[in-house]
């Protein structure tokens, strides 16, 4: 049966530049709707720029623009950002648009209409130099707990006390320095604490959330008990200056932007159907038969929970089926920062050249439908990136391409090819159901590891035929066909699976492949016998980390010191341990993160010289294969220059150059030694044999 389904990512606020961490969002999407669509589902993907609120309205005033020409060159930038990484919405709209005014007006009157809208007037920090009232996060002043200066409105950075900006001593505008007083107006509220409201949310709450518990849990916190009316009215309304919606009939008052923004997901679906020629009301009607799903990050899950099927319940639309709440991004075990370079931009990642598949794919191996926080580590992402798709997937149309097209003209094997690849590599194609489920539920990781786990099947057969081999005779021809024929085979069943992931990828795949686009229900057949395919050309660079420390460097923001660091005297033997073993005690326990921060590459020793004058140094150069060093190594005691030259070894790369009397040293060689000099020598390290200049030690 053809599902109708509609799917929205919450609306990126249109004030700041997409980052990785919204990227975890909208490519968890995009993959969840490219595979609906691959099943051959009516399904869209609409999106929109959140565009109102007194941030907005700032920034512009201080870039000098109009807020309308901010939130158009930013929409313009959100576009290609997203485009750079293959998400693909069927519309992406502007909360500032006629159709949400249209449906924010028409969800209002139908709230007020119900008796839902009630007027109050409260009181509320104002700033008397700019005529404008301070939202909480524009009030700053000294922690009423400890003191602690310029902290915001709501909580404390230094002592973490949560209060009211109200409580804030010498409280001053954080827009314009002044002085806030208080100052009564009339605000308008969406009555939560109304008895339907209350009795609804208990029950549609539950429903929205059903396939995440942890959302439910959030959930009953918020509500509270039965009976006990936690919820308190929501306030609806803000005062001119905003840039925002008027609220009809209210001259001077607005709609604040969490009123409007998921009213902006109506909208955006409102000017597609407009596009389109689909019907609205078949997708938001109170009696639709479609199927609507909201993914949004776990700091929402308020807004989109609670307040917003209160509002479309009262105003008589249909509720969502499901909202699917996901975790924050971590890089490296921490919060994304500036100063450590993780506070990474989706322009920046695509201007250092990396490939947004690869990100796309981390994400989804990360990413299983849970509210945990996903983390992205930057050594781990390089390593499961190379070895999952470079080295087993992609290795796989790579070792069969080849003899296809220069032994057999580009053809598949003609007769029983089915047979043969039921026997050779049977539970491939039958895995397709049990994958798409996955998929369905979210759970994008157990995909991958089930995709990867066929591939490791296909790789062991690859070794256990050894195309190589059979290829040296011209007797074993019609068994290198079958071989490769069926490798292919299984090539194109494992781009079906990876095409919701990998969808620029799979493309190109397909034109190698000479096929049509891909969908689901292609796994359940072959190629057909004679199949004739294109050459084959590389389809995946594999990630070198000298990109990833490029791009790390170019997104940290305060830049290193450059003066070489003071040395650090040894560290005294502990005297709980240690002492008679060779090297002396050893060295204070020390994290994985200040082991990371030595940077240890495997060097060629391209040339070793006597220094004038030195009777301990030797001159090496290294080669580090992009670039070549300068280094006085104190190993004359224990090795003649010439027999260095040509071996590899290991040497601090990031080590600060030190002037030395004989010139600069550009980095350290390791070498083994005895610290209490009890048994005499020096014993420079060297790698394995395969090693090259260059590599990265760890
Ligand atoms: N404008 C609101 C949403 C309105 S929806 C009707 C908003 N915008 S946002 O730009 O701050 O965030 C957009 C989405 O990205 C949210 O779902 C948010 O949770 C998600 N993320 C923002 N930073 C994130 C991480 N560091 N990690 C994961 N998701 C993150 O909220
Ligand atoms: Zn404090």
């Amino acid at each position: 049966m053809t599902r109708k389904i509609l799917v929205t990512s919450a609306l990126p606020y249109a004030n700041g530049a997409i980052h990785l961490g919204h990227l975890v969002e909208y490519i968890q999407t995009d993959i969840w709707t490219r595979f609906q669509k691959m099943r051959g589902h009516e399904c869209w993907f609409v999106c929109a720029d959140d565009t109102h609120g007194t941030p907005i309205m700032l920034r512009a005033e201080k870039e000098g623009l109009t807020p309308e020409q901010l939130i158009a060159r930013v929409h313009a930038e959100h576009s290609r950002d997203f485009a750079g990484f293959h998400v693909a919405f069927d519309n992406y709209h502007t909360t500032h648009s006629a159709e949400t005014r249209h449906y924010a007006e028409d969800i209002y009157g139908k709230l007020k209409a119900a008796g839902l809208i009630e007027v109050r007037s409260i009181e509320q920090h104002y700033d008397p130099v700019k005529e404008m009232f301070l939202p909480d996060r524009f009030i700053k002043g000294e922690c009423p707990k400890c003191g602690a200066k310029d902290q915001y409105g709501d909580a404390c950075e230094s002592c973490g006390a949560a209060y009211a900006p109200t409580e804030l001593k010498n409280p001053y505008s954080a827009v314009s320095g002044a002085q806030p007083v208080l100052k009564s107006s009339d605000h308008y509220f969406f009555k939560l604490s109304d008895p339907r409201c209350q009795e609804f949310l208990r029950r549609a709450t539950r429903e929205v959330c059903k396939e995440q518990p942890e959302a439910i849990n959030k959930l009953q916190e918020w509500l509270g008990e039965p009976g006990e009316n936690k919820l308190t009215d929501w306030d609806i309304s803000r005062d001119a200056p905003y840039f925002g919606f008027e609220i009809p009939g209210a001259p001077g008052k607005f709609f604040y932007v969490w009123l409007d923004a998921p009213i902006g997901y109506m909208g955006s679906f409102k000017n597609f159907c407009a596009k389109k020629g689909l019907d609205f009301d078949e997708f938001w009607g109170r009696d639709s038969q479609a199927e609507l799903y909201h993914f949004i990050g776990k700091d929402i899950l308020y807004f989109h929970a609670l307040f917003w099927p209160a509002e479309l319940e009262h105003a008589g639309y249909r509720i969502p089926t499901s909202v699917f709440a996901h975790g924050f991004l971590t890089v490296d075990g921490a919060k994304m920062s500036k100063s450590r370079g993780t506070f990474i931009t989706a322009e920046s990642y695509l201007a250092q050249g990396l490939n947004p598949e690869w990100l796309r794919y981390y994400f989804a191996a990360k990413l299983n439908g849970s509210m945990e926080d996903i983390d992205l580590n930057l050594d781990d992402f390089t390593q499961r990136v190379n070895s999952d798709l470079v080295g087993k997937y992609i290795n796989i149309a790579s070792r069969a391409a080849g003899f296809i097209t220069k032994r057999f003209g580009g053809q598949l094997l003609h007769g029983h090819l089915a047979e043969r690849f039921q026997a050779d590599l049977p539970g491939i194609s039958e895995a397709a159901e049990e994958i798409a489920g996955h998929y369905e539920a979210r759970d994008f990781a157990r995909a991958l590891r089930r995709v990867m786990g066929l591939a490791d099947q296909i790789n062991q057969y690859v070794d256990k035929n050894q195309p190589w081999v059979l290829a040296k005779s011209e007797e074993n021809a019609e068994q290198l066909h079958a071989v490769c024929s069926v490798l292919i085979n299984a090539f194109r069943l494992l781009t079906i699976y990876l095409k919701p992931v990998l969808p620029k990828l799979a493309q190109r795949a397909e034109e190698f492949l000479n096929v049509a686009p891909l969908h689901w229900g292609d796994a359940g057949h072959l190629l057909p016998p004679a199949h004739l395919i294109n050459g084959y050309e590389h389809l995946m660079q594999r990630i070198d980390p000298k990109q990833i420390e490029a791009l790390v460097a170019a997104n940290r923001e305060s830049l290193e010191p450059t003066v070489a660091p003071a040395v650090t005297p040894p560290p005294q033997p502990s005297p709980a341990g240690g002492e008679g073993k060779v090297g002396g005690a050893f060295a204070p326990v020390i994290g994985m993160d200040d082991f990371s921060k030595v940077d240890l590459r495997v060097a060629r020793i391209a040339d070793a010289q006597h220094v004038e004058g030195a009777d301990k140094l030797i001159r090496l150069t290294l080669d580090l294969g992009t670039e070549t060093r300068n280094v006085f190594a104190g190993i004359k005691t224990a090795y003649d220059p010439a027999q260095l030259v040509g071996r590899l070894t290991v040497m601090v790369a990031n080590l600060a150059p030190r002037k030395m009397k004989f010139g600069m040293s550009e980095g350290m060689v390791l070498a083994a030694s005895d610290a209490e000099g009890k048994s005499p020598g020096l014993f420079l390290l060297s790698p394995d044999s395969g090693a090259t200049p260059g590599m990265k030690v760890k």
